[in-house]
């Protein structure tokens, strides 16, 4: 037995973490960031691939059976081929889940319109990935999508508070919903952005709902867990909590309590 893994480029995949732990606190969790190779959203699909594999092997030599990917772009670029060509190969019994399939699952029955919008990173926008997803469970909903690659620099700069980061998250507010005038529910697909959800409320009309992805990953884990008794057994239930990172530890503790919302003393690793 041993801890669910859960990765994220960096601190994003903490308020992830954060819902996963509030809606199944039983079990133990080792959290790894690479902050160090961070950000994923703009490299590219070999880059982010190459990078994941390695970290999902990390959290199974450190005994995870279960790794979810929190990050989105490491879902949308690197989680299909290891699903499908990785897994059997290196680690047959162990498992690694994303983000982008329980969102995109859920995302028709949340919106009346039957329009809605994704925001995040480019690499995530570009591999197509939620339009794919979304076609399987709702053909009937319409979706656009809009890049924001500055919001995942401006908020990890504590930066979204300010008058010009505003603007920055403004304007690309205002491009998707021009895209579609139509869309009543905007799904955060950036791990990043739920640390911008209620500014981006207090600038959208109220029959607009703004979704992050945190509780709608833990559901889907925690129904996934009773799907699979089998796998659920591999994950010990101690209630412990422990964080890796690829950078200094210091730099990592003081933003990655923002992002967790408590305190952090991670380790570092080394690649
Ligand atoms: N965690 C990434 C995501 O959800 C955002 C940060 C990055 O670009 O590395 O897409």
């Amino acid at each position: 037995m041993g801890p669910i893994g859960v990765f994220d480029s960096g601190y994003g995949g903490l308020t992830v973490l954060a819902d996963i732990r509030a809606s199944l606190p039983q079990y133990d969790y080792l959290y790894l960031g690479d902050n160090a190779r961070a950000p994923y959203g703009t490299r590219s699909f070999d880059v982010v691939y190459d990078y994941t594999l390695e970290a999902v092997q990390e959290l199974f030599d450190r005994g995870c059976s279960l790794v979810i990917l929190a990050c989105n772009t490491a879902s949308a670029k690197a989680l299909r081929t290891i699903q499908q060509n990785d897994l059997p190969q290196i680690a047959p019994n162990k498992r690694v889940l994303g983000v982008i399939r329980p969102s995109a699952e859920v995302l028709g029955s949340l919106t009346k319109s039957k329009h809605v919008g994704i925001l995040a990173t480019e690499g995530t926008v570009k591999s197509n990935s939620y339009v794919l997803e979304l076609e399987k469970f709702s053909p009937e909903v319409t979706i656009h999508q809009q890049s924001c690659p500055m919001w995942v620099p401006i908020i990890e700069n504590n930066r979204h508070d300010s008058e010009a980061g505003k603007l920055f998250i403004q304007e690309d507010v205002k491009s998707l919903l021009e895209k579609d005038p139509a869309i009543d529910t905007i799904l955060l697909g950036c791990t990043h952005y739920p640390l911008v959800k209620s500014y981006l409320e207090s600038i959208l009309p109220n029959h607009i709902s703004v979704i992050s992805q945190g509780k709608i990953v833990a559901e889907s884990l925690s129904d996934y867990l009773i799907r699979h008794p089998e796998m659920e057994m591999e994950c010990s239930k101690n209630g412990s909590l422990q964080f890796l990172t690829s950078e200094n530890t210091h730099v990592f503790n003081e933003k990655a309590s923002v992002f967790y919302n408590g305190p952090v003393d991670a380790v570092h690793i080394k690649w």
